[in-house]
């Protein structure tokens, strides 16, 4: 079965957050979604569920718990019990309810950036003291610096915030990476907070996802997993997602805003769940092919362009561009003057940086490197 990843769809008028915010002559390439439709499966199973027609309450649906339990066993060797699932209504709450009902107020995190911004708002708005510990490139990967973290690490620190496969960076962290990391965790009592959101989006042959989890049974009971099927198979507006948590008192702790300020997935997030993960293989396997063309490219445009540097992206449609080399204090600003919206990298904490989504069709996304390589090397 072929999938077609080259037609444009007309976003504009959808409510898109990524094709509203901007005039129509610039291409917007920046929060993360794709421009591509959902996988055959996933139309289908909110079809059926539009032609029941009653859109009543939703209890949480036995079949999806077990689905999520098998997936994990296959995908990863990972055995979940259903029951440890709790249900939410998209990752960012999860990091928010992380922040605040796993930490005292008196408490400290610690947050490796580069890093979805949403980890530290959650930790800036519960309010939280975590201490930023950059990432470093080694061997063209951004990685955990460890004595970075030993020495960020205080009497008071309860979490450690983990983003695998990282964004913005694009690294799979291997499992020898994510041991020292658990064993770090263990020496310091720390509860770590898995956002694994992008662990379907594997872009290299040979470099699996490992859930940290997933690593020892001592490992898995100082963590919450938090992900989602809404990247890998593009319905975040759907609003689905869950955290897997074996420990039951963190689990309670975790949760003790279910069903007051946090509610539970939509019906349709449970039905595209559920579709996905029942027939949505093949369709995913096509996506990854098209993506890894489009880092390809991407990648082989800032080669060549002066002034540009990335490391490899292993997994997520993202590309974070160190744009230290150009001229332009702004490159955010650079880019979007040449008609090209990109996520800036003070989002991020890193100004001098960009973050590419490269989660669109090939034409368009070639459209926006020649335009921003006029004004990289003018
Ligand atoms: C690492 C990470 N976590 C969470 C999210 C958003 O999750 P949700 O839409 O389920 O709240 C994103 C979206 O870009 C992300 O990159």
């Amino acid at each position: 079965m072929s999938f077609d990843f080259d037609t444009p769809i007309e976003r504009r008028g959808s409510w898109s957050m990524r094709w509203e915010r901007y005039p129509p002559e610039v291409i917007p390439l920046w929060v993360a979604d794709t421009d591509f439709r959902a996988p055959p499966a996933v139309l289908e199973a909110m079809r059926e569920r539009i032609e029941h027609g009653v859109f009543g309450y939703s209890a949480q649906p036995a079949a999806l718990r077990e689905a999520i339990a098998a997936r994990m066993q296959r995908l990863y060797g990972w055995r979940v019990e259903p029951d440890w699932i709790a249900f939410l209504p998209g990752v960012v709450p999860g990091l928010h309810l992380a922040a605040r009902h796993l930490m005292r107020a008196d408490q400290h995190a610690l947050l490796p950036v580069p890093l979805y911004h949403h980890f530290r708002q959650a930790l800036e708005r519960s309010p939280r003291a975590f201490t930023e510990v950059p990432l470093v490139l080694a061997d063209g990967r951004w990685v955990f610096d460890e004595a970075a973290l030993a020495a960020s690490v205080r009497r008071e620190t309860r979490l450690l915030f983990l983003c695998n496969p990282q964004n913005p960076g694009g690294t799979i962290f291997t499992r020898a990476e994510l041991e020292r990391l658990a064993a770090f965790a263990a020496q310091h009592d720390l509860v770590i907070c898995a956002d694994e959101i992008h662990c379907e989006l594997l872009l290299d042959r040979g470099k699996p996802h490992v859930p940290i989890a997933s690593l020892a049974p001592e490992v898995s009971r100082r963590t919450v997993t938090l992900a989602s099927p809404s990247k890998a198979f593009n319905f975040p507006g759907a609003g689905c997602a869950w955290a897997v948590i074996e420990d039951a008192a963190l689990r309670r702790a975790f949760m003790a805003d279910d069903h007051a300020t946090v509610h539970g997935p939509s019906l349709f997030g449970y039905a595209a769940t559920l579709g996905a993960y029942r027939d949505g293989a093949q369709w995913l396997a096509a996506q990854l092919a098209y993506l890894a063309g489009n880092r390809d490219l991407v990648e082989r445009f800032v080669a060549a362009t002066p002034g540009l540097a990335m490391a490899h992206v292993e997994a997520t449609y993202l590309a974070w561009i160190d744009c230290s080399g150009l001229a332009a204090p702004d490159p955010h600003k650079l880019f979007l003057d040449a008609g090209v919206a990109l996520s800036p990298g003070a989002q991020f904490g890193a100004p001098r940086f960009v973050r590419l989504n490269f989660g669109t069709q090939r034409l368009r996304l070639a459209q926006a490197l020649q335009r921003m390589a006029k004004v990289a090397c003018p």
